[in-house]
Formats: structure tokens, C-alpha cells, sequence
């Protein structure tokens, strides 16, 4: 198994927000992790980051047990994390802020998961474009953009993303979207939390749903297509 989370469970101080989730992705395989506001979608991916320390289970990473290791030891193993606030570095360049992505400063070119400047810029041309402007003076769309693209500059061979079209105009959503699915036909397995429904549905292979603190159901995105009651149980308001 390439990703297996087993049996979590993370607390914030008194209050057990994952009781005890089991979730895996497969290598090439895009998951999605859906569930309405507050359920511990953001805290499932930030548990096995290593952003909070979660009490018990087991989170093992292409053979390596990386349960409650520290994030920079979890994305020495090969996971890229790109949170909800994308947390751009606005005084730096887009150019700058993708060199930071970079473990140990230099492109490893004999690494087949590394990303070049180039490639990024192939996948990416509204960032080429904007190669030297300051991440402050970007869209929400491109922050968004350069928040994955400083991910995959670590090399990753699993990506973690949350939330990637909030609040972001429907074509630059479309945008965003089309860009996941390239970086997955490039090799990167993906790891996807979304509200967007149809752009969870068009890229994931298969899907979680969360109820409170636990997983609700699991399945292939056309055995959600076909369960109605699931939906309504996890996702409609
Ligand atoms: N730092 C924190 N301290 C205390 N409680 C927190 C913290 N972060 C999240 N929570 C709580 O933990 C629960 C799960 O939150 P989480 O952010 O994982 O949910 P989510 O499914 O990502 O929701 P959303 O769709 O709104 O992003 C919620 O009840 C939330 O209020
Ligand atoms: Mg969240």
C-alpha cells in the first residue's frame, strides 16, 4: 500500500475530533476526502503531515511509519502538504517562493519525481508569466497555482491539498482543476479535500466521506454517483 492511515485519532486538548480513521491512497490515484465544515477533513490531512500530533493509530508511507513524525521528516519521505491559506511568501517573487519549495536548496535532476523551474513553468504558465512579480501582487488563482507549484518543487510523490478552489472565480476553479489533473498524470498522487463537488467527482478516483470525526463512507466515484442517500447524509445541507 503506498498511503495507509489506520485507526486515527487526534485530539485538540479535551475534544476528539478524529475518532478512529482508516483511509488509504493507492500510488497514481487521486482521493478525495469530502465532508460538510467541521468534520476534521483539514485535520486528517494536517495529522498525517505531522501539523498536529495525532494520539493514536498508524500512518505508514511507502513502507515507512511516519505516525507522528514532524512535517519536515514527512516530506523528506515524499509527501507535499498545500494548505487551505497557501501561505505565499508575499515579499518574495513568484520564482523565490518556488526555489523555498525545494529540499536542500538545489533540484536533485537525477530524482525522477523532481521538479525543474521548467517543468513547473510548462504545467503552470500563468506563473512563468508572472516568474517576478511578488507573491503579494498575485490573484487568489495564482497564489493558489504557486502554493502547488512550491510543493512539487519538494518532489513529491504525494501531494496533500486543501480546500484549492475556495473562493476562487469558476474558470480559474476550472484552472486549478485541470492543473491536478496533469500533476497526476505526471506521476503525483493526489490526496484532494474539496467542497466543490463536481471538481472532486471529475478528478477522484475514489472518495471518503466524512461524518463527524469519523469516515461515513468509501467508495469509487460512480458508487457515490449511484448512492443518493450517502450524499444526503454527508455532503447536502
Ligand atoms: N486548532 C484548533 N483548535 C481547536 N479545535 C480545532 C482546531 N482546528 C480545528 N478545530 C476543530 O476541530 C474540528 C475539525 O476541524 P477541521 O478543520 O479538521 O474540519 P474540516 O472538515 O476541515 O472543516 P472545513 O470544511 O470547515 O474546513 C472542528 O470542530 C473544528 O472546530
Ligand atoms: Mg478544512
Amino acid at each position: 500500500m503506498f498511503l495507509e492511515i489506520k485507526d486515527l485519532n487526534t485530539y485538540y486538548g479535551p475534544s476528539h475530533v478524529l475518532q478512529g480513521i482508516s483511509l488509504n491512497v493507492e500510488q497514481e490515484e487521486i482521493v478525495a476526502l469530502l465532508g460538510r465544515n467541521g468534520m476534521g477533513k483539514s485535520t486528517t490531512l494536517k495529522s498525517v503531515m505531522g501539523m498536529v500530533k495525532p494520539k493514536s493509530g498508524k500512518v505508514i508511507f511507502q513502507g515507512a511509519n511516519i505516525f507522528g513524525k514532524p512535517p519536515h521528516k514527512v516530506s523528506m519521505a515524499g509527501i507535499g502538504y498545500v494548505p487551505e491559506e497557501r501561505r505565499i511568501f508575499p515579499n518574495l517573487t513568484v520564482e523565490d517562493n518556488l526555489r523555498i519549495g525545494v529540499k536542500g536548496g538545489v533540484v536533485d535532476e537525477s530524482n525522477p519525481k523532481a521538479w525543474t523551474l521548467e517543468k513547473i513553468y510548462e504545467v503552470f504558465p500563468s506563473l512563468k508569466k508572472r516568474r517576478d512579480n511578488k507573491g503579494a501582487n498575485l490573484s487568489g488563482g495564482e497564489q493558489q497555482m504557486l502554493a502547488i507549484g512550491r510543493a512539487l518543487m519538494g518532489a513529491p510523490s504525494l501531494l496533500l491539498v486543501d480546500e484549492p478552489t475556495e473562493g476562487l472565480a469558476p474558470i480559474i476553479v476550472d484552472a486549478v482543476r485541470d492543473v491536478l489533473e496533469e500533476i497526476n498524470k505526471r506521476g503525483v498522487s493526489i490526496l484532494l479535500v474539496e467542497h466543490n463537488l463536481e471538481v472532486a467527482m471529475s478528478l477522484a478516483h475514489r472518495v471518503y466521506l466524512m461524518g463527524k470525526a469519523h469516515i461515513g463512507f468509501v467508495g469509487t466515484v460512480q458508487e457515490l454517483d449511484a448512492n443518493p442517500e450517502a450524499r444526503a447524509q454527508y455532503l447536502e445541507v
